[in-house]
């Protein structure tokens, strides 16, 4: 094979040849085997890998050639000897090229096949390529999906089990109520009772009478009481005024309950014409600013907080800010054994209304709680 930098020449090239073997044939007498140097162009041409063409013009125009030198010169020997020159040759010339055309073809044929072969190995490569990246983008999405059943699975169990701890704890937060609350003034008034009755066995002196008055006094204020006790255990335990007039007004009255309470200043600012919503919306909002309030309480060392509802067009938003001391870093709250609970518990509240729960730095200090419920949920909930 020639080189592809010479390959311009082997045309030019064979072309001298051949006319240099017809003016050899020419001028050598009739007898010689001239007719030969054709076949060896031929197969020189071959291995120098000319172009088919050229293989068919040599196969074609030698024998031509060789063929003119017999009319040309006719007597100038034995023409059967140059005629069977010419015949023999030419097959071979022919033989060899068809030869080298069938090669040819078979070769073209062979790349063809190992060409559509390479691209369906191709194809079939990238596709699997794809598939396999499918496959992967699958499976990390099943390990993440596990692996976020999994923490919701641990977080419900930390839940139910938390909730049965705040269950127990409330009960006994109810019975030191009852006890310290209730049980005391119903002690008062048993032992009032007692005394009255002491009093009101003998006789009927008038100094007699006016101790039993006071002492009935005494033990009315004290029922007066009671029945008060009662009923702001009651409220706490479910606030009546939550239902009967809405979750603004019950607001206003537990922040103001939560003011005295604990010498906090209570601001509160609430959208006008806000409607009622559903029973379990209010309560929801209600809880949570419960416990966000005792946390302002509990941690916050502020002076002032503000609780502030409003509804847009995006939903309900209720906010809870302190000017207090704000949120320590993360890792300085770990938390503690059965405490710590408070805001997993407010945000699992808001969640299950589908809201969602934020808390972080108030405007400037302190700590601002964001409860956010969009409108879209308010019919399901
Ligand atoms: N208003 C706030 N100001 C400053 N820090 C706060 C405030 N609210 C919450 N924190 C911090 O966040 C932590 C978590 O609060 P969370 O209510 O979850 O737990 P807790 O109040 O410590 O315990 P629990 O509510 O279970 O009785 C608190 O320990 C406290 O450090
Ligand atoms: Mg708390």
């Amino acid at each position: 094979m020639a080189s592809s930098k010479f390959r311009f020449l082997i045309n030019p090239a064979i072309a001298t040849a051949m006319a240099a073997i017809f003016v050899i044939d020419l001028h050598t007498p009739l007898g010689l085997a001239v007719p030969f140097l054709y076949l060896l162009l031929a197969l020189l041409a071959i291995g120098v890998g000319a172009q088919t063409r050229v293989l068919v013009i040599i196969a074609v125009v030698g024998p031509i050639l060789a063929g003119i030198k017999l009319q040309i010169h006719p007597s100038d020997g034995v023409v059967w000897v140059g005629q069977t020159n010419r015949l023999i040759f030419s097959m071979l010339i022919w033989i060899a090229v068809g030869l080298e055309c069938v090669r040819r073809r078979l070769e073209a044929g062979r790349r063809e096949n190992s060409r559509l072969l390479e691209k369906q190995v191709a194809e079939r490569t990238e596709a699997l390529r794809t598939a396999n990246q499918k496959l992967e983008v699958e499976i990390a999405e099943r390990k993440e999906a596990e692996a976020t059943i999994g923490r919701y699975a641990s977080r419900l169990e930390a839940l139910s089990n938390q909730l049965v701890t705040v269950q127990d704890s409330e009960r006994k937060a109810l019975a030191t109520e009852l006890h310290d609350r209730i049980g005391q003034n119903l002690s008062a008034l048993n032992m009032s009772l007692n005394l009255n009755l002491a009093l009101l066995s003998g006789p009927l002196s008038p100094a007699a009478l006016s101790a039993a008055q006071v002492r009935i006094r005494d033990a009315l204020t004290l029922v007066e009481q009671t029945t008060e006790k009662v009923r702001s255990v009651m409220e706490e335990l479910h606030p009546a005024l939550l239902e009967q007039y809405g979750l603004t007004t019950a607001l206003r009255w537990h922040g103001e309950e939560f003011a005295g309470r604990t010498g906090i200043a209570f601001r509160y600012s609430a959208g006008e014409n806000l409607p009622r919503w559903p029973g379990k919306v209010e309560t929801t909002l209600f809880r949570i600013a419960q416990e966000a309030l005792v946390n302002v309480a509990k941690h916050a060392e502020a002076t002032a907080v503000t609780v502030a509802l409003t509804q847009g067009a995006e939903g309900i938003a209720l906010t809870i800010s302190d000017n207090g001391v704000g949120l320590a870093p993360e890792p300085q709250r770990p938390p503690a054994a059965g405490s710590g609970w408070g805001l997993a518990i407010m945000a699992e509240r808001a969640r299950a209304v589908g809201g969602a729960l934020q808390i972080g730095p108030g405007h400037g200090q302190g700590t601002a709680v964001v409860v956010t419920i969009p409108n879209r949920h308010l019919e399901t909930a």
